[in-house]
Order: C-alpha cells, then sequence, then structure tokens
C-alpha cells in the first residue's frame, strides 16, 4: 500500500517534470535559447587595453618599481628610450616618469625587450632529462587524438624552467606531440614557477574570465605521421589526408546536427566527447597550429581547410614555406619557423637559413621557435640572431621572438609588447639582444624580478647588431692578391710561406697559394687584380669534429649514408665510406670549414677508425689528410646491446682491446657525456699506456681536475648544455645560472680541450659556439678561440696542422661575417660563395 502511494507520487511528479520541460522546450524556446546555442554564437575576441590588469597578478606577493633610463626595444622591433612603472603583475605606464617613493631602478640605459615566447615547445610533457617512462608528448595508440591535451601532461616541475627563463623566454606555447595527425589541445604557459607545483598556476591564463579563453590545436603532418608503423596508422600522404577528412566530416555532421538542434531542439544537445574539439575549430574556436615541412602538405592543409571551412592560424617548422608564399598569401596565415635547422629529413632538405628573410619580404608574418626540448628553449634569442646575420632586418628579428609568436597565439594583447595593459614581462640584457653572446641580466616575469636585480652590472651597453652583407668580390682570374687582412690566427708550423711578422697580403697565383705575408715579404706582379678586403680575417682550416660529417645527407633516410655498422663486429674505417659530393659538405664548407674527423656511423660500442679529410676535394686522393686518426668507442646507455648489455661489460671490453694492443698507433676514443664513465676512463688510464681522448664530454667540468692530472683531453661535442638524457643531465646551464662556465673550469684546471658537435647540422655553426666558449672563459683571447676549433684539435688527435685555411671579410666570431675565400691544401678552391643558395625542388639533387 505504501509502496502503491511512492510509485503514484514518483509518476504524478515525473509527468509534471515532462510537462514543465515540454511547455519551455516548445514555447519559451525562442526566448530563451540554449547556452550551448548562445556560445556557438559567440567567438573569443580581444583587444589591447592600456588599463588591463596581469590576470595572473594574484598568484604572487608583488611590489610597484620603476624601471628607470631603459633602452626599450618594443615587440614591433622599434627602440626608444625611458622608463617603465610595474605595478600588480602589470606593465601600467612607459615614458618619461617622475614620481617619488616608488622603488627605482636605473638601467643606465641597458637594452630591454620583452619576455621572449616560444610558441613551439614541448616543455613539462617532454622533461629533461628525457626518461622512458616520462616522455608524455605523443598519445600514439591513434592517429586521430583531438581529445589530448597536453596540460594533462606538463610536469610543472621540469627542471629546465630555470634555465628556459633564465635566458629570457616567459611564455611557451606547449604543444601535443606530431606522431599523431589530430593531435590534440595545446596551451599557453608562462616561465614562471608555481608557487604551489601547480601546472594550473603557469597557464598563461591563468584567472582569466571562461568566456574569454583562448584555445589552441596541433595538426601533424608529413614524414612522422606516415613513419610510425603503428597500428592503425596511415602509411602514405594519402592516407594521412584521408584521416584528417574523415575526421573532420564526422565533426561537421555533427556540428549540423548541433545547429538543427538550436533550430528546433528535441531530445538531448547532440555532442560527441570525441569530436566536441574538432566542432569547435569548425566553428572557429580554437587557434590551430600545423606542423609539416614541403611545399605540397601546405597544398593538402590549405585544399582540407576549405573544404571545411577553418582557418589555419599558423605553420610550424614550416621549412620550404619560403617557396609557397603566393598559397600562404592566400590563405592569410603566419609562419613560425625553426631558424637553422636542416638535414634530418627528406623534408628538411629545401631548409635555407634565408627562409625568414624572404618570408618577411612577402610580408608573411614570421615567428622563428625552438621545439623544445629538441632544439634548446633557452636558445630561442640565439636563433633569432641567426636568423638577423642572415637577412632578417633586426626589428623583425626582435619581433620573430616577442610580438609575431604572441599574435600566433592571440595573446598579443597581453605578451610580447612592452607597453601599458601588458603583463610584466620584461628582459634586461647585457648588450644588444642580438649581438653574439648577450646575456641577461635581470628577467621579470608577471612582475617579479628572477634574479632579483643582483645581476645588473653598473656598466652600459657597446655593440650594435651586426648582419651580414654580401661583399662583392670578382676575381675573374685565379692569379689575384688579397689585401687588407686587418687579423691572421694562422701558426708558425704551416708548411706555406709565412712571414712570422705579419700576414696582411695574400697572394695567390694561378689557383695556388704563393706567399702571405707583409707587402714587402710577399713579391708580386703589380698588374696583377687586387681584392681589397679592408677588414679582413685569415684563419688556419677548421676542422668539424662530428658524427657523420661525409658519412650521411639526411639523418633520417638510410640509403643517403654509409649505413650503421652496429651489426658488424671486425673493425671498419670511415675513409671506406666517404661521400665527397652533396649538400652536407658543401654548407659546411660555406660556413667556413675546412676539414672532418669523422668516425663511423653509429652510436654502438666499437665504432671503428675514424679519418680527416678536406672538404671541396673531388677525389679521395686529394681529400683524405689522414687515413687513420683514432679508434672509436661508445660507452653508455646507447652501446648497451645484446652481446654488450652492461656498461660494465663494454669497459670490460675496451680493457681488452687495449690490452691486445690493437691498432697500437692510434689513440683511443671513447664518446661520453657521463661523469661516472670518465671516472672509470680516468681509472683505466691509470693502469694502461695509451692516449685517450673523450668525445662529447658535457660532465667533464665535474671531473675537471682528474682529467687534467690523467692528461685525457676532451673534444666537448657541443660545449654547451644540452642535458637531454640521464648521462649529461649534470651538463652545466652556465651563465647567467653558473658563477664559473664549464669551459672556464676545464681551462682553469689545465685540461686540454677542443670544441666539436653531437650533429651535423649544428657544424655550420662551429664559429659561433666556439667564439661563445672563448666569451665564457676568462682572460681567453681570440687566438686561443680559433684554436678551439682548429690548434686543439691536432694536438689532441697528435695530428700535423693541415695546408687548408680560410680567409673572411669580417671577424667570424661574431655575426656579420662572411667567407671570402677557402684554399684547400694550398690551392685555391672556393671564392666568396653565397652562403647558401636558395635552390629550388630538383635543383637539391644537382651531382648527387
Ligand atoms: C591589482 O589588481 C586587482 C584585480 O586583479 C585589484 O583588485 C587590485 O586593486 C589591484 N591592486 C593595485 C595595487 O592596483
Ligand atoms: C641614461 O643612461 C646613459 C648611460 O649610462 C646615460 O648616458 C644617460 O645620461 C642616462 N639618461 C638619463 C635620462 O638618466
Ligand atoms: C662585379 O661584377 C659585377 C658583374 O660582373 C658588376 O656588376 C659589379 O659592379 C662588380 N663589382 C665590383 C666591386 O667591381
Ligand atoms: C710566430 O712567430 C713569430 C716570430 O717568430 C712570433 O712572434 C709569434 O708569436 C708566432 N706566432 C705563433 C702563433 O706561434
Ligand atoms: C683592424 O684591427 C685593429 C685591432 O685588431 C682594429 O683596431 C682596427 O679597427 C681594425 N681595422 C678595421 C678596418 O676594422
Amino acid at each position: 500500500m505504501i509502496l502503491e502511494t511512492k510509485k503514484r507520487v514518483i509518476y504524478a511528479v515525473t509527468a509534471v517534470i515532462l510537462i514543465v520541460s515540454l511547455i519551455f522546450t516548445t514555447s519559451f524556446n525562442q526566448t530563451f535559447p540554449h547556452p550551448q546555442c548562445v556560445l556557438n554564437q559567440k567567438r573569443p575576441s580581444f583587444k589591447q587595453d592600456p588599463l588591463r590588469i596581469n590576470e595572473r597578478n594574484v598568484l604572487f606577493p608583488h611590489e610597484e618599481f620603476i624601471l628607470k633610463n631603459a633602452t626599450i626595444i618594443d615587440g614591433d622591433g622599434k627602440i626608444s628610450s625611458g622608463d617603465i612603472l610595474i605595478k600588480n603583475s602589470t606593465i601600467t605606464e612607459v615614458g618619461n616618469l617622475n614620481y617619488d617613493n616608488i622603488k627605482t631602478i636605473d638601467l643606465q640605459g641597458k637594452y630591454l625587450t620583452p619576455g621572449l615566447v616560444d610558441c613551439h615547445s614541448h616543455f613539462g610533457t617532454r622533461a629533461q632529462p628525457q626518461l622512458k617512462f616520462t616522455e608524455d608528448t605523443n598519445e600514439y595508440t591513434s592517429p586521430v587524438t583531438p581529445f589530448m591535451r597536453s596540460i594533462d601532461a606538463i610536469n610543472p616541475r621540469d627542471p629546465k624552467l630555470a634555465s628556459l627563463n633564465a635566458n629570457g623566454v616567459t611564455s611557451h606555447l606547449v604543444l601535443t606531440g606530431s606522431k599523431n595527425l589530430l593531435s590534440g589541445e595545446s596551451y599557453g604557459i608562462k616561465l614562471h614557477r608555481s608557487p604551489n607545483n601547480l601546472v594550473e598556476e603557469m597557464l598563461l591564463q591563468y584567472n582569466v574570465q571562461a568566456d574569454k579563453l583562448v584555445r589552441w590545436f596541433k595538426i601533424a603532418y608529413g614524414e612522422n605521421e606516415k613513419a610510425s608503423g603503428l597500428p592503425g596508422y596511415p602509411v602514405s600522404r594519402m592516407g594521412e589526408s584521408w584521416v584528417l577528412r574523415k575526421a573532420f566530416e564526422q565533426a561537421s555532421s555533427l556540428k549540423i546536427k548541433q545547429d538543427k538542434w538550436c533550430q528546433k531542439p528535441q531530445g538531448d544537445y547532440p555532442t560527441d566527447y570525441e569530436l566536441d574539439t574538432l566542432v569547435d575549430i569548425l566553428r572557429g574556436d580554437l587557434n590551430v597550429n600545423v606542423h609539416l615541412y614541403e611545399t605540397y602538405d601546405f597544398e593538402t592543409l590549405v585544399r582540407i581547410a576549405n573544404e571545411f571551412e577553418f582557418h589555419i592560424g599558423s605553420f610550424h617548422h614550416a621549412l620550404s614555406s619560403w617557396e609557397v608564399i603566393k598559397l600562404l598569401k592566400e590563405h592569410q596565415t603566419s609562419v613560425a619557423i625553426f631558424a637553422d635547422e636542416w638535414g634530418g629529413k627528406k623534408e628538411q632538405y629545401e631548409a635555407t637559413v634565408n627562409a625568414p628573410r624572404i618570408l618577411a619580404e612577402n610580408h608573411i608574418p614570421v615567428a622563428i621557435k625552438t621545439d623544445h626540448p629538441a632544439f634548446p628553449g633557452q636558445d630561442l634569442l640565439y636563433y633569432a640572431q641567426i636568423a638577423h646575420n642572415f637577412g632578417l632586418p633586426s626589428e623583425m628579428a626582435i619581433s620573430a621572438v616577442t610580438s609575431v609568436p604572441a599574435k600566433i597565439m592571440s595573446m598579443n594583447h597581453r605578451i610580447g609588447y612592452i607597453r601599458p595593459g601588458y603583463d610584466a614581462d620584461i628582459v634586461v640584457w647585457d648588450n644588444h639582444p642580438l649581438v653574439l653572446g648577450t646575456k641577461t641580466q635581470e628577467v621579470i616575469i608577471d612582475g617579479i624580478p628572477m634574479f632579483q636585480f643582483d645581476k645588473l652590472k653598473p656598466t652600459p651597453p657597446s655593440s650594435k647588431a651586426m648582419q651580414r652583407v654580401s661583399s662583392e668580390i670578382n676575381v675573374t682570374s685565379d692569379s689575384f692578391v688579397i689585401t687588407g687582412i686587418n687579423s691572421s690566427f694562422l701558426r708558425n708550423s704551416t708548411s706555406l710561406n709565412i712571414d712570422p711578422q705579419s700576414q696582411e697580403v695574400v697572394v695567390v697565383d694561378q689557383g695556388e697559394l704563393k706567399c702571405i705575408g707583409s707587402a714587402t715579404y710577399c713579391t708580386f706582379d703589380s698588374n696583377v687584380p687586387v681584392v681589397n678586403l679592408e677588414n679582413g680575417y685569415i684563419l688556419p682550416g677548421i676542422t668539424a669534429v662530428s658524427p657523420d660529417v661525409g658519412l650521411r645527407e639526411m639523418m633520417n633516410e638510410p640509403s643517403t649514408s654509409d649505413g650503421d655498422g652496429s651489426t658488424y663486429s671486425q673493425i671498419i674505417h670511415a675513409k671506406d665510406g666517404l661521400i665527397l659530393d652533396g649538400l652536407v659538405l658543401e654548407r659546411l664548407q660555406n660556413a667556413g670549414v675546412s676539414q672532418a674527423i669523422t668516425a663511423p656511423i653509429g652510436t654502438h660500442f666499437q665504432r671503428g677508425v675514424s679519418t680527416r679529410f678536406s672538404l671541396g676535394e673531388k677525389t679521395l686522393d686529394t681529400s683524405i689528410l689522414d687515413e687513420e686518426v683514432a679508434v672509436h668507442f661508445t660507452i653508455g646507455d646507447s652501446a648497451k646491446s645484446p652481446t654488450l648489455p652492461t656498461i660494465s661489460s663494454q669497459l670490460k671490453e675496451l680493457r681488452d682491446f687495449i690490452a691486445q694492443g690493437k691498432y697500437p698507433h692510434l689513440p683511443i676514443a671513447v664518446h661520453t657525456h657521463s661523469k661516472p664513465v670518465i671516472l672509470q676512463i680516468i681509472n683505466l688510464k691509470q693502469s694502461v699506456n695509451r692516449k685517450i681522448i673523450i668525445i662529447g664530454g658535457q660532465e667533464a667540468y665535474l671531473v675537471a681536475d682528474e682529467l687534467s692530472q690523467a692528461e685525457i683531453p676532451v673534444i666537448l661535442a657541443p660545449w654547451r648544455c644540452t642535458a637531454k638524457r640521464w648521462e649529461n643531465r649534470r651538463c652545466s646551464p652556465n651563465t647567467p645560472l653558473m658563477e664559473e662556465s664549464s669551459v672556464n673550469i676545464l681551462h682553469r684546471a689545465g685540461v686540454k680541450f677542443a670544441i666539436g658537435q653531437d650533429q651535423f647540422n649544428s657544424v655550420r655553426r662551429t664559429f659561433w659556439e666556439a667564439s661563445l666558449a672563448g666569451k665564457a672563459i676568462d682572460g681567453f683571447d681570440l687566438q686561443q678561440t680559433v684554436d678551439l676549433i682548429s690548434h686543439n684539435v691536432d694536438e689532441i688527435f697528435g695530428l700535423q696542422e693541415s695546408k687548408n685555411l680560410v680567409v673572411f671579410d669580417h671577424n667570424p666570431l661574431e655575426f656579420g661575417a662572411t667567407l671570402a675565400f677557402s684554399f684547400s691544401n694550398g690551392r685555391l678552391v672556393k671564392v666568396f660563395p653565397e652562403y647558401e643558395e636558395e635552390i629550388k625542388g630538383d635543383g637539391l639533387f644537382r651531382g648527387i
């Protein structure tokens, strides 16, 4: 009975609810549309507001202060002088300010820029050091994962944070990975440590009203996505585009259903948790970022975007973007590009250092980005400097790492400029930001100084930015004289005819180097043409110590290389695999590299015997300087194999190799970064009479005295920290985080060292890397700096100085210099080449 009554009551209540909701949905629909239907009609919109207060101000206790007498380079690259008032984590006034009772910091004319913005990062999702089980960038269980969100994998305590913001980078767009086509939602963060270790508190849009939130999305297209070989993945570009179209078609159908429902609601509002993000893209609510490279991939993506009527906000990586200017203009899009990346895969083969300049000349907004940690995020400014060196005007080089990436993120109403109403993210530099080696002196994020101004030096900055200018040199005969050599770094030991007192004139007779010396020492016919360099630099042959130079064209294309000898048990020789032509050697030669020491390809234990050879020679006979240089071994994680499963077994094998007296005339080169392994090598060295060299050595500075005592030299490759792996996680972040640089520690301890690289496509930065090292060592002069990439290498490997040399129009240890002449074995091999030609399409494969 009671049960019956309860049932009746339930029935009655249910009936009333049904009737009421029916009345509501039918008669009130016109006046009270479903809130979702209202939202569907709204797009997020922003405008710059000088009275805006940074929403993140609630996170940090803050002080008011004035930065006085600054040289302000704004996000548009324009320079002015003035003062800045910072209040409530926000820039509130800029100009000539006169306030009493506000804390004032006198900058004495130092350069300021907005905090740098990197719109392509994997911060926190690929935290460093990268470990097998902390890699969270790609959810590659399906090519279609639009419902993934990078926020769910960002570790706010990624140890790289300090190094990033110390180098002036204050905002990142953290994208999902590129193994998925529809990869997922991205999140903008400040590189500002959360007081409570919460990623939420790192979000750029922390405390922003829900209806004002910007959302970002990542699509990836091209080689990565078809190359995975994973189940359910496409294996061709056709398959990739079908995957995209199918998913957008499903989203499009859902959108139509939703719109119909909003016209005439019946049943529940149609949604699908897996498709909602794509529907939002179709509604124009997400900022779409596409990873791709090839010209025809741009075309495919625009074709798909047009078919489904959405807009691509920016193309990332985009190394071939300079070839499809018309398409980019029609789609009204922007480009976030690498300044200096090439050589990895076919889709990176058309890369040119001229791309940022060409895009800018064609009014395509161009951002420079890193892909952190694939490329070290702390180097963002360095890449802008490189783009400037190759012709991107200085104003645009600054905007490429401030306002343009901010615009790409639709955040240019709050970051990327030093203006009232903008977040107080400001970097104080010790010099013009486009000068090589410029460092931060203070970094302010959300109005909070990261260094408490204790790094500020009282001296005002000096240098101006330098850009390469292609001097015209007309050499019509192969007999001529070069004058105006202002600086020489040649050593007296060369077997060339060199005046020991002065080297201001170079006489070339029928392509042969006849004499280098003063005008009185070198006699020449007064009729020969003269090339006056005015501020020329002459240097000995620069040696690349780097994997794969001369053995490989594209990293990911096995058919372009000698191959990997890891499964072959005999000792192989790099000289037998040399490939003397191709783009790699040409690019390195144009950058002023004369010769290379290369070991056989691989990161396995017994690599084989390296060779030294000259670049720009046509035959093995003329190219090879030393057939055998050293026997190479890798000791570490990458060398673990079924037969040598442990580091200890690798060390035993090395000890046996030495005990058997194999290749007694050659030094042993051990590839490692790791301090524990270096300590093992020091120990080994004490019991054997054999020259041992460490290659890699990022943790060597931690055992500098021990290395010096054991007389073990080091090729630092590269010398600056990458901290990618467990084995180099203790590499020094150097200044401004450390008082003393790793190279200074090694130098002070008396360790013999030189500078190499760990990838062939970094080798053309050799001069700048050496220069940065030289600047980081107390009292180091330019000769010692040049020695780091020439003389020291010869000494470490016990090689004779070659008869190669290079002549530059300016100081190649700074930006702005161009190679003028290069000589191989005393013979002219290159005259003022364009640093890099703009080569189109099939032209790339010429001569290969
Ligand atoms: C800081 O901003 C908040 C709003 O976010 C406001 O309530 C507060 O008054 C501001 N403080 C100052 C000193 O302007
Ligand atoms: C700003 O600093 C520079 C460099 O120290 C100095 O020459 C100049 O007089 C200063 N200007 C003002 C307005 O203080
Ligand atoms: C070099 O040669 C080019 C073309 O032959 C000519 O236009 C240019 O004026 C020459 N430059 C100099 C500095 O002689
Ligand atoms: C070369 O020799 C000259 C004179 O003998 C000497 O002054 C100079 O220091 C030497 N240079 C180097 C780099 O050894
Ligand atoms: C040549 O070098 C000297 C010192 O190394 C320097 O003072 C001078 O300005 C240089 N000449 C030119 C034209 O740059």
